[in-house]
């Protein structure tokens, strides 16, 4: 025995929860928050209405919409001193690594949403973190390019908001484009929830120990960064742009095959679709709408992955482990198209996935059954053995 312990494919290592806030049918390739499909949210709402249905189970009124709207545009400005916190970053610091950071340091300066057993403050504290992290995600972004920070605009609604701050510089007027800002408000409610993933199994984990909200999601931040989760996204443009053209996909291809090849297709497969991700499609319209609005509808990466896909999918291997699409595939190249670096490809992921790590991370607070999470273990090391002295080694 190696000495160290092992998971047993059959004994759950992450605990199952119950929860009534998003429906996956992996093999039909269904989606539904709160019940609702979707594509239907996707095409007829936008990102903040699907806050609200995350957060409270129900599409708002006219009137609960407006107050929500008003209450996420009030916090949409970080506390001032934020910003020096950002100076402690090198310039080519990951904007993942500054989010980590900067999310975590949210609980040193709003103490008064903290206490997570006072509904009140829980309930200003998702409305912070809804607010704040296009601001944050934009500051970590205008770090990094060495710009200045843009202060929200409570003129300006969610998704352009967001554009704004990254793009706008204080020497000339910047008009955000509305048919990129619906753009970017669609990929929002794309990567909203997605029930247990690692991610938001981090959050629950870390929330069922207690600790404040805002340490929680830099947790599952953390967690998302990962290249097989959130971070996927940035390493299927870099695949894309690694096989550069359609003459290179068969290279590819029997690269992803080859159990010896630690290869894998970015963007493809999942552990809980077995049929196509309903975001991939939704992202794949949204990719040509982009491309289309920029001029850039001949992009040869969106060749390369159209056809990528056409060959994965009619390969016997691809095939019978049901590998498809999932919502990575097409997001790289659309948010490429948007402006953005692919350093900030995750950090767009983690902004809108925040919404759904509260409402998961509320859920499990307001379960008066929940316990600290504690995954147990088969244990397969040493058995008891006595110490014996360096000297006899
Ligand atoms: C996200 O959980 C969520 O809901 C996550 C997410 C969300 O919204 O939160 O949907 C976001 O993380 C999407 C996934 C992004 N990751 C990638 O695109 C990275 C590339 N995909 C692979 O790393 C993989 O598909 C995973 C990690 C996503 C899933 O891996 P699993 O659980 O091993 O998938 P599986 O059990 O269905 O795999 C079946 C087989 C395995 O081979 P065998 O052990 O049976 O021989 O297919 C192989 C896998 O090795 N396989 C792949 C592959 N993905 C799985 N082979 C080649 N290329 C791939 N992409």
């Amino acid at each position: 025995k190696s000495g160290h312990f092992t998971y047993d494919p059959g004994f759950t290592s992450t605990a199952s929860c119950e929860s009534d806030i998003t429906y996956i049918d992996g093999d039909a390739g269904v989606l539904l928050y709160r019940g609702y499909p979707i594509d239907e949210l996707a095409e007829q709402g936008d990102f903040l209405e699907t806050c609200y249905l995350l957060l409270k189970g129900d599409l708002p009124s006219g009137m609960q919409k407006a107050d929500f709207v008003e209450r996420v545009t009030r916090h949409t400005m970080v506390h001032e001193q934020m910003s020096r916190f950002f100076t402690g970053f090198r310039r080519d610091a990951h904007p993942m690594a500054i989010m980590v950071a900067v999310v975590g340091a949210l609980s040193a300066f709003y103490h008064d949403s903290t206490d997570i057993h006072d509904l009140h403050h829980r309930q200003v504290a998702q409305i912070r973190m809804i607010a704040k992290m296009p601001t944050l995600a934009a500051m970590a972004y205008k770090y990094s390019i060495g710009q200045p920070f843009v202060y929200p605009r409570n003129d300006l609604d969610y998704a352009a908001n967001f554009l704004h701050m990254c793009f706008a510089v204080p020497c000339e007027e910047y008009k955000v484009n509305p048919v990129l800002a619906r753009a970017m408000d669609r990929i929002f409610i794309l990567h909203a929830d997605h029930e247990q993933n690692a991610s938001t199994s981090t959050v629950r984990l870390a929330g069922s120990s207690g600790a404040n909200p805002f340490a929680c999601i830099a947790a599952g931040i953390a967690c998302l960064w990962g290249p097989a989760h959130g971070g996927a996204n940035e390493a299927a443009l870099n695949m894309l742009q690694e096989i550069g053209s359609v003459d290179r996909i068969p290279e590819f291809i029997g690269r992803a095959k080859d159990k010896n090849d630690p290869f894998r297709l970015m963007g493809f497969g999942h552990r809980v679709y077995k049929n196509y991700d309903p975001r991939a499609k939704l992202m794949q319209q949204t990719c040509h709408e982009v491309l289309a609005e920029v001029g850039a509808k001949d992009d040869p990466l969106l060749d390369v992955a159209m056809e990528l896909e056409r060959i994965a999918l009619h390969d016997e291997y691809f095939i019978e482990k049901k590998l498809y699409p999932n919502v990575d595939f097409y997001s790289g190249i659309t948010l490429k198209a948007l402006g953005f670096p692919t350093t900030m490809f995750t950090v767009l992921f983690a902004l809108a996935r925040t919404v759904g790590w509260i409402a998961q991370w509320e859920e499990m607070i307001e379960d008066p059954k929940q316990k600290i999470g504690r995954p147990r273990q088969l244990y397969d090391g040493k058995t008891k053995r006595e110490y014996s002295p360096i000297a006899s080694r």
